[in-house]
């Protein structure tokens, strides 16, 4: 029977955090479960760095970026001495099940605790990457999208003024979903992404031909591990140097960086977020192992923590075929 849970949100923060934790501590508290808050992560579990949590404790943080719990990255918990550490804290602490909020590296810690140390777990998937199973949208992954389309919209304004390319490099270390979601929202004629190989000299022949017709600016959109071939440095540059050597047209760059990380949470993550955060809680109350939460076609979905990790298809066809068309 479970009585009291724990949870954490790890790995990178992701806008939107806030509302899964406030959902999943007053849904658990109208279960009549004691919840206790995990700071900073697996990081947190290892040292006991632990908090009871209220109703109040939750208070005007639905619209709030970042984590209250605070976050990190932890490579203690890859070793079995850091779960070892993890496992006596969560028993001493009396902790019948954890709910994680975060993306692969998270829900792959939730998996070694289910399937090594019997602990049992829910996930709930926060990451502005977009790049967990079984849900069409991952909690913080529309903001993201919201705030760098802001800021193309914004180059845009000079990249049109000023005739020139350029070159925006968007987070995304394995998956090209913001970079792609930003080039269709933005209207940008070229993105390179992780799933993608692409090839530089047909770019530059587009471009070419573009600029004979009396194109002048352009929107290309790097997302962070886009595969780029003897690449030295950060990609946007070294994109937008190799555009401007064959071309000989001007180039800028600009990496987003971070920012696409924080921010008010829209809408639409902050009601994902709350419904999985209840979600969450009653995977934990049917007793269910091992699960996921996410929501497809509207419909809450719970699916294995193993299946959420498998890698995710982006529909990387369909995108540049209609980016291809409207450029
Ligand atoms: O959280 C996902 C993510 O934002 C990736 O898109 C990015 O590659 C990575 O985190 C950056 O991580 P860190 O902030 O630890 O450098």
């Amino acid at each position: 029977m479970i009585k009291r849970i724990g949870v954490l949100t790890s790995g990178g923060d992701a806008p939107g955090m806030n509302a899964a934790i406030r959902s999943v501590v007053r849904c658990a508290i109208y279960h009549k479960l004691e919840i206790v808050g995990v700071i900073r992560g697996l990081s947190g579990l290892i040292r006991e760095e632990l908090r009871q949590l209220t109703h109040r404790s939750v208070s005007n943080i639905i619209n709030r970026g970042g984590t209250i719990l605070k976050t990190a990255r932890c490579d203690e918990f890859l070793t079995k001495e850091g779960q070892r550490k993890a496992v006596e804290v969560i028993k001493k602490n009396k902790i019948d099940a954890i709910v994680l909020i975060g993306g692969n590296g998270t829900y792959q810690a939730g998996i070694a605790l289910e399937e090594k140390w019997d602990i049992p777990c829910v996930g709930i998937p926060g990451t502005i990457d977009n790049d967990i199973n079984g849900t069409d949208s991952t909690i913080g992954s529309d903001t993201a999208v919201n705030t760098a389309l802001e800021a193309i919209d914004k180059i845009r304004d000079t990249a049109t003024s000023m005739e020139r390319i350029f070159v925006v490099e968007v987070m995304g270390r394995d998956c090209g979903f913001i970079a792609l979601q930003v080039a269709l929202g933005g209207g940008a004629e070229d993105v390179l992404i992780p799933e993608k190989r692409f090839s530089l000299r047909d770019m530059c022949r587009d471009i070419l031909k573009g600029n004979k017709r009396g194109k002048i600016s352009w929107i290309i959109i790097v997302a962070e591990g886009a595969h780029i071939p003897v690449h030295h440095g950060a990609k946007a540059e070294e994109i937008a140097r190799r555009i401007t050597k064959i071309t000989s047209l001007e180039t800028r760059v600009v990496v987003l960086g971070h920012i696409q990380r924080g921010g008010i949470p829209t809408a639409k993550d902050r009601i994902l977020a709350t419904r999985l955060g209840s979600a969450a809680v009653d995977v934990l109350m049917k007793n269910k192992r091992a699960k996921a939460v996410g929501i497809a076609f509207d419909k809450i979905k719970v699916v294995d923590l193993r299946f959420a990790v498998s890698k995710k298809h982006l529909p990387v066809g369909n995108f540049y075929r209609l980016i291809r068309i409207l450029t």
